[in-house]
């Protein structure tokens, strides 16, 4: 076995590899057959699911092996400022290649939604100017996120989580072709349980559970367990550290997209308040105690979990 990452390792490179999605591998192929036609393009969907996979497949089915010199890929979450994305965009798009196999450039524009609403009308006027010689693919988690004139210019697809049989049975491949010693299909299952349709984090967590050499129920078991509670530990981390919109977002991934229990998260919110030094350690434990007992009441978990994340983060500059 390789150092490689099996996420990288195993990145479908073909519409044909991409688990799952059929509708939208059939829509894809359809505007296909008019490269020259093809609309701005957004992909929506939740993490792991294989949008940035899919929007690399589509470079290189328009573009060929060279696809990477005609595409231009950004992070608006990295370069935030519209400007910044705007001379970049600028700069790429002025070529107007009239190369053989070269019908216009791609802009991939990854984590959309998180562009301000006023870098999103200012990308909407680049695309327009720019559009006899570019085709843009706008990546995000949620399409609410993007301002409606530019979803009305794109053509959308939305990814669903990808569902149990697709999982496992592409883990099932993987462990097959690393020739993972494994304790029976339902280790794939269990992984499944633990990521809940993130092919990416499911794939991960399979390599980091057969790194000691065994793949069984305890190894995912153990693993799982450790992921989602460095990731709590984080996240009060964030939140004592005064960023509570960061604390937040990052909580409502964890619950929502990951499926960690409400209860879970506050059971190792509180081993990370151990680890932590926190000025005011009496107050975030009464903080943390005090939510818990509202969970156990049955109060809406999101909202107490948000509510709790506002306290702690307001602990900042109280202590210090
Ligand atoms: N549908 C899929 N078919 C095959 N592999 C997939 C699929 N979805 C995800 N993967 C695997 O997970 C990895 C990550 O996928 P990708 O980066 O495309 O996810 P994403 O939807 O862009 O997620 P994010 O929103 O976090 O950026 C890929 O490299 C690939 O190994
Ligand atoms: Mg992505």
């Amino acid at each position: 076995m390789d150092d490689l990452m099996w996420v990288e390792k195993y990145r479908p490179s073909s519409l044909a590899e991409l688990v799952d999605h059929e509708t939208i591998k059939r829509r894809l192929q359809a505007l296909l057959q008019k490269k020259e036609q093809l609309p701005h393009l957004l992909f929506a969907g939740p993490p792991g699911s294989g949008k940035t996979a899919t929007a690399v497949i589509i470079a290189r089915l328009i573009l060929g092996e060279q696809w990477r010199d005609y595409t231009l890929s950004l992070n608006a979450s990295d370069e935030r400022g519209i400007d910044v994305v705007r001379e970049r965009i600028k700069t790429f798009a002025r070529y107007t290649d009239r190369r053989e196999g070269v019908p216009y450039r791609l802009v991939i524009l990854d984590e959309s939604d998180e562009m301000t609403a006023d870098g999103q009308t200012a990308l909407r006027r680049i695309m327009e100017e720019y559009s006899a010689h570019t085709r843009f693919i706008l990546i995000c988690n949620y399409s609410s996120g993007i301002i409606e004139p530019l979803q009305s210019r794109c053509a959308i697809f939305r990814f669903q989580r990808l569902d149990e049989a697709s999982v496992t049975g592409h883990l099932a491949q993987i462990a097959k072709k690393e020739r993972l010693k494994h304790a029976g299909d339902a280790v794939f299952g269990a992984i499944y349980e633990a990521t809940q349709g993130d092919l990416r984090q499911a794939i991960n967590l399979m390599q980091a559970a057969s790194a000691s050499g065994e793949l069984d129920m305890d190894s995912v078991k153990s693993v799982s367990g450790a992921t989602a509670k460095s990731r709590v530990a984080e996240i009060i981390g964030t939140a004592l550290d005064g960023d509570f919109e960061g604390a937040r977002t990052k909580m409502v991934e964890l619950t929502r997209v990951y499926g960690v229990p409400e209860r879970d998260f506050l059971k190792y919110a509180n081993e990370a308040l151990g680890a932590l030094k926190v000025p005011d350690m009496a107050r975030a434990i009464t903080i943390l105690a005090e939510y818990d007992y509202r969970l156990v009441q049955g109060s809406q978990p999101e909202l107490q979990l948000t509510a709790m994340l506002a306290q702690l983060s307001a602990l900042k500059g109280k202590g210090d």
